[in-house]
């Protein structure tokens, strides 16, 4: 029996210079939002981060801290990067690191193919190079000298190493993408690959010789393979990259293979969407379905980075948001695709007016009334054909938008059923109703359909807040239904689906924010 194929997602490899800023947790809350939603449409899924450790970047900053560069790599690792994505709740099914052997001996393998297929020849390499981006430039990358990304000056480059032959690929990669045109998204994105194509592209210097924290070339030990040609390879070689069909491996490979969204920042798009297909095709291996280019985090207009000590340490804001808020904020507040500003003020009012108002508030009055008026038993189904159709069109909206990475349309069409459903408290008035006995099963009526309608938001919401909805959804008792993350999205319209559950009132989900002490 062959294994389904799995909805395979991967994030940028980060490099590990340094700990991870809030430009890299938004791309890998992202791929976490989005595997989580396919998981509650009932797919399998496979979603793998990772790091890149080897090339000069990390190598030189291992050797200013004076740590070897395996030990600088394993204690970010272990200290700084898998804990930052355990505090965010990112639930990857696997994580590379490119100094691993499995990794390590599948490149060889694979580039020693390239290499008997007649794709590699030895030349000169003399150009500019970036270090900050581990990149080869031409003149018209550089302004005043300077990498146009990094604003440091680049460094010149003169050495004998293998080529890739890249320009090979430039009119099979045309016809790809004009036949394909979601596999580059979103559409400026893809325009831009096009018009680099149609600019002409030269073969690619895919090996160095002047420093050795990398992987050797398998034929020449005096070289070791470029950065970026080893980290590419990372998102086949986690999942078995040329092993036998027949293995575990092999298996899981078939069953992952090709990848159906790599997610990565705009500033290495091409390296993505040029390169790295050019590099499957010469292997003879399926391009992956689809390559989408989110936007930057801006600070002061510019890229926010590290480098230029404009980066924030997701713990700077998850320690006055929380985690959750953390994860809605960026998707919510950004179309996926375009560049946007971190602003203290607008998370703030976001916070207040969507998070806690509209939502938490929502949870909370619902509980004190059940409380109060059925004392803690949640009253008996009762139809609501507005909520339902309002739910259904919520559902639709968000699967389609979400599915196609616009997280933004599709949380708007969730938040906009919450206020629906504060609309509906507001108009009903449980509070007076409730002083008519007469009026009880009005009341109960009431109080079921808000709750019903919170069982929903809870499923809907639970990718992009996992803990929240939880607490939520422990409030609602509808752990009877199963688990939260078990819940289908196709389901999650169907209405009356709580039943004489026990509602209790949990912490506030919420809560209001302490004093801003950062301006
Ligand atoms: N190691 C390479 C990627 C190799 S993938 C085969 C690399 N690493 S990186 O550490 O520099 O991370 C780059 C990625 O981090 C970006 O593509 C993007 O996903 C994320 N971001 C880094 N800074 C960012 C912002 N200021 N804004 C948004 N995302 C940012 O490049």
């Amino acid at each position: 029996m062959t294994e389904q194929k799995a909805f395979y997602l991967t994030t940028p490899i980060y490099y590990v210079n340094d700990a991870p800023h809030i430009g890299h947790a938004y791309t890998t809350v992202a791929g976490d939002v989005l595997t989580r939603w396919h998981r509650q449409r009932g797919e399998a899924v496979w979603f793998l981060t990772g790091t890149d450790e080897h090339g000069q970047k990390v190598m030189r900053t291992a050797e200013a801290n004076n740590v070897a560069p395996q030990a600088w790599c394993d204690q970010l690792v272990e200290n700084a990067w898998k804990p930052v994505w355990k505090s965010l709740n990112i639930a990857h099914d696997d994580f590379i690191r490119t100094t691993e052997d499995r990794h390590e001996k599948r490149v060889q393998r694979f580039l020693q193919g390239l290499m008997e297929k007649g794709f590699i020849y030895e030349g000169k390499y003399e150009g500019p190079y970036c270090v900050g981006c581990e990149e080869f430039k031409l003149p018209g990358d550089l302004i005043e000298g300077n990498c146009s990304i990094h604003s440091k000056p680049v460094e010149m480059v003169s050495e004998t190493n293998w080529f890739f032959k890249l320009s090979a690929f430039v009119q099979p990669l045309l016809e790809h993408y004009k036949n394909n045109p979601e596999a580059c998204e979103p559409a400026s994105a893809r325009n831009e690959v096009i018009s680099f194509l149609e600019g002409g592209v030269q073969d690619l210097s895919i090996s160095r010789s002047t420093f050795d924290w990398g992987i050797q070339v398998p034929w020449d030990t005096s070289q070791v393979v470029y950065v970026w040609f080893d980290a590419l390879l990372n998102y086949a070689t986690a999942v078995g990259l040329g092993e036998d069909p027949k293995s575990e491996l092999g298996k899981k490979f078939a069953a992952t293979w090709p990848a159906d969204v790599h997610l990565v920042g705009k500033d290495i798009l091409r390296f993505h969407a040029v390169i790295w297909p050019a590099m499957l095709m010469a292997g003879g291996i399926a391009v992956p379905k689809k390559v989408f280019a989110h936007g930057w985090l801006l600070v002061g207009g510019e890229k926010m980075s590290k480098s230029k000590l404009t980066g924030i340490a997701p713990s700077d804001i998850t320690n006055h948001f929380g985690v959750d808020a953390f994860r809605y904020y960026f998707l919510r507040a950004i179309p996926f695709g375009s560049d946007g500003s971190f602003s203290w003020e607008d998370m703030t009012a976001r916070y207040t007016s969507e998070l806690a108002n509209d939502f938490g508030n929502l949870a909370s009055r619902l509980a004190a009334m059940i409380e109060k008026y059925c004392e803690g038993t949640l009253p008996a189904p009762t139809p609501s054909p507005e909520l339902e159709a309002a739910l259904k069109t919520a559902v639709d909206i968000a699967d389609t938008s979400i599915c196609a990475l616009d997280f933004q349309s599709g949380i708007n069409a969730i938040m906009d059923f919450c206020k629906r459903v504060n609309g509906y408290v507001t108009e009903k008035e449980p509070w007076s109703v409730a002083k008519d006995a007469t009026r009880k099963s009005e009341l109960d009526s009431i109080l079921y359909n808000t709750a019903e309608a919170l069982r929903a938001l809870a499923v809907l919401l639970h990718p992009i807040m996992p803990a929240t909805t939880e607490a939520l959804w422990q409030s609602l008792g509808a752990n009877v239904l199963g688990e939260i993350g078990s819940q289908k999205i196709s389901d999650v319209a169907r209405w009356g689906q709580l039943k004489n559950t026990r509602v209790t009132k949990g912490a506030i989900l919420f809560p209001r924010l302490p004093e801003l002490e950062i301006q």
